[in-house]
């Protein structure tokens, strides 16, 4: 039996690595305002130790790979990453804030690269500077629009905050109209540092219920979701592209789940929401076998979020509270 099949019969398919646990934004619900303590330099993975775990899960029967960080590409070696992941079998694809993609669009066409999910949380340039603490919009839009002339897919990831940003989501929902763009609304979710209280998430019932009152219903189309898809998939009547909703929150998809998580300082995370790590990188720079410790961290996985099943243990930050800050997990 694979060692990545958890207890529930779940088959771990998918491996998000984070490659960095800097970011050249500063976006309030990812990370604290003062920043986080990053690992020392020696205790995060090299690009060949990266190879190495990555192809040890590839043999086990990994075929999806997602690159993150912190921002994937503000890691020096970033190009040398991808090239060298894609002389493995898998889909390999990333997950960026897209400030510098237009220097690495030949890496990715190279690596075969075909999806590339942007976050981008607001469409107004104060907002997003305030948001993001930093000046990047255009910069970013024009990297957007150039991704999808080059041929990628493009994932839009808007986390919407009540009062901050969730007056645009039908704005979102416009650039889909004419561009084959992907918008995804994330329910905020609760990481360490993140200020998260539940009144401030936006849940996938309220995203319906202004989608519902700004768009005809008839126009409204309900779509197929990929296996394994984090999001409900829907589409404007006539629109080239779709929208979602990835509803961590209100209506988690954990019983799908097909996710294994390593961070930047090569620890293994069964869940998005596991505070419990299993160290691959000591046993790797041993020379021992990473193997039992994958086989280990795969089948202590929860059925639900780490655990916390109910909404109101998800309230609770004695329970939700011990995890890392968001950027150095990855998403
Ligand atoms: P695709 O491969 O395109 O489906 O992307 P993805 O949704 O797997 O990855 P992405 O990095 O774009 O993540 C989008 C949002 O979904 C982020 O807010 C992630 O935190 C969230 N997300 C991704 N995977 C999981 C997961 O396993 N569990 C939960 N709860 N949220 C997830
Ligand atoms: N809640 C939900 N999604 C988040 N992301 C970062 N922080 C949070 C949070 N607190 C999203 C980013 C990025 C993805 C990897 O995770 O928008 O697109
Ligand atoms: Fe998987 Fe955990 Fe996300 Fe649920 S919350 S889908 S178990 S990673």
């Amino acid at each position: 039996m694979s060692i990545l099949k958890d207890t529930y019969g779940r088959h771990h398919s998918y491996l998000r690595i984070s490659v960095t646990e800097r970011c050249n934004l500063r976006c309030t619900y990812c990370m604290p305002a003062e920043g986080i303590q990053l690992s020392p330099k020696s205790h995060l993975m090299t690009a060949d130790e990266i190879f190495k775990i990555a192809q040890a899960f590839v043999k086990q029967g990994v075929s999806k790979i997602r690159l993150t960080g912190g921002e994937p590409l503000v890691r020096k070696d970033i190009d040398a990453i991808i090239t060298r992941l894609s002389s493995l079998p898998v889909t390999l694809s990333i997950t960026t804030n897209a400030i510098s993609t237009h220097r690495h669009i030949e890496t990715f066409k190279k690596a075969r690269i075909k999806q590339v999910n942007v976050s981008l949380d607001s469409l107004q340039t104060s907002r997003f500077t305030t948001l993001t603490r930093r000046n990047y919009l255009e910069t970013v839009q024009n990297n957007i629009n150039e991704l999808i002339t080059e041929g990628f897919e493009v994932k839009l990831n808007c986390v919407l905050i009540k009062g901050i940003n969730d007056d645009e989501i039908t704005s979102f929902i416009k650039l889909s109209k004419d561009k084959p763009l992907h918008i995804r609304f994330i329910e905020f979710m609760p990481f360490d540092g993140n200020k998260w209280n539940i009144d401030k998430m936006v849940s996938y019932k309220e995203i319906m219920n202004t989608v519902n009152t700004d768009f005809p219903k008839t126009d409204i189309l309900r779509i197929n979701d990929n296996p394994n898809d984090t999001a409900k998939n829907y589409q404007i009547k006539g629109y080239q592209g779709t929208f979602a909703v990835i509803s961590s929150v209100t209506n988690p998809f954990c019983s799908t789940c097909n996710r294994i998580r390593l961070t930047a300082n090569g620890k293994l995370k069964n869940c998005l929401f596991s505070s419990n790590e299993t160290d691959l990188l000591t046993p790797l720079r041993q020379g021992d076998s990473i193997l039992p410790y994958i086989e280990k961290a795969v089948v202590t996985k929860y059925k639900i979020r780490s655990g916390m099943e109910s909404i109101e243990q998800f309230k609770d930050p004695d329970l939700h509270g011990k995890n890392r800050s968001m950027i150095a997990i990855g998403g």
